[in-house]
């Protein structure tokens, strides 16, 4: 796209060898659509992903595959900068500057924080899980994106993204565009189909529907999804979460409007609609699936288109860390 749209920046974890729909309704179907009207940059965070207990044997393998799969959605690598975090050193030089600015009890405020540590125990907490919103905070200043599509759940970090932006700029000097939080419409919160009170996520295999899934493995996590005790649909999300949610997915499936489906769908027995769900996501997933192989059966060219991202996003980040580094006072490296 051309330089005078706006950009975007936004960024997703390679940590699974499949992303589910979750992440794709909620999240990468925006990203899709924005190619069409704003300069877009696309990060796949790998160094966010040694936040956590990571296997080195699969890190490699999963960040090909993210990559493959926001192709297979429609991510066009000639209109958007697809790249991966850790081929730019700028990433971690400017996540420094910016923990130098960071205060540590703002940054013991992030609620991922609290969640994920308390998880993990305070012990086997890292350092880097600490420091998690100032990295993505590097990920977006460097590239002086106007806005950010991201889930509900990053609002925090976003904020604190900003105020870091403002600190530099009044400190040293106007340096980074202050970017705005833009949070996904529509259907953003799939959730787990065991359990339609959280959220849709990796870490629920049986609860998720992964691109990466067999039509049988769609049909039957379709068909076991907890619902009620019920017999007839309708679009209650309070009283009938599971089914709502259902409703949600074929919705997103069939790109229609989730009053539409519901109205649609609304008096069928739970089999029946059951398997229009399944029969929905599975002819929405199959070509992405089968694209997302297609692409991984070629690695070398998949690993050129992604070069090719990082030597665009180095063309932009080595611009503002030079920037950075003028404004600290750092002395330059050539006379
Ligand atoms: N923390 C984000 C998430 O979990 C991922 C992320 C890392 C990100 N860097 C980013 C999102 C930069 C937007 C912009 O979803």
């Amino acid at each position: 796209m051309s330089g005078t749209n706006e950009r975007v920046l936004s960024g997703i974890q390679p940590t699974m060898d499949s992303f589910h729909v979750g992440n794709w309704f909620g999240a990468l179907t925006q990203w899709v659509d924005l190619q069409q009207t704003h300069d877009c940059f696309y990060c796949v965070v790998d160094l966010h992903a040694l936040t956590v207990n990571h296997d080195p044997t699969a890190i490699k393998q999963r960040t090909l595959a993210s990559v493959a799969q926001l192709f297979a959605i429609g991510i066009d690598p000639n209109k958007a900068t697809v790249f991966v975090q850790s081929h730019l050193a700028e990433h971690s030089q400017l996540a420094w500057v910016l923990s130098c600015m960071a205060g540590f009890g703002e940054a013991s405020r992030m609620t991922q924080f609290k969640d994920k540590s308390q998880k993990e125990g305070t012990d086997r907490s890292t350092v880097g899980l600490f420091t998690y919103p100032i990295l993505q905070a590097a990920d977006i200043l460097l590239y002086q994106p106007s806005r950010v599509p991201v889930g509900d759940d990053q609002r925090q970090h976003l904020e604190l993204t900003r105020d870091l932006a403002q600190r530099f700029n009044s400190t040293y000097g106007e340096t980074f565009k202050i970017p705005e939080t833009m949070t996904v419409v529509g259907n953003s919160r799939v959730l787990d189909l065991q359990d339609p009170t959280a959220k849709m996520s990796k870490s629920s295999p049986a609860g998720a529907v992964f691109l990466m899934d067999s039509n049988d493995q769609i049909t039957k996590k379709i068909k076991s999804a907890v619902t009620d005790s019920d017999r007839e649909v309708s679009f209650d999300p309070v009283a009938k979460p599971g089914i709502a949610n259902l409703i949600g997915l074929l919705a997103a499936a069939s790109e229609e409007e989730l009053e539409t489906i519901a109205a649609q769908v609304a008096g069928l027995g739970y089999g029946a609609f059951k398997q229009q769900v399944a029969d929905a996501l599975v002819a929405r997933i199959e070509p992405i699936r089968e694209t997302t192989k297609e692409l991984l059966s070629d690695p070398a060219t998949l690993q050129r288109q992604i070069q090719a991202g990082a030597q665009k996003a180095r063309v932009v980040a080595s611009s503002t860390m030079t920037a950075v580094n003028q404004r600290l006072g750092l002395l330059p490296e050539s006379p």
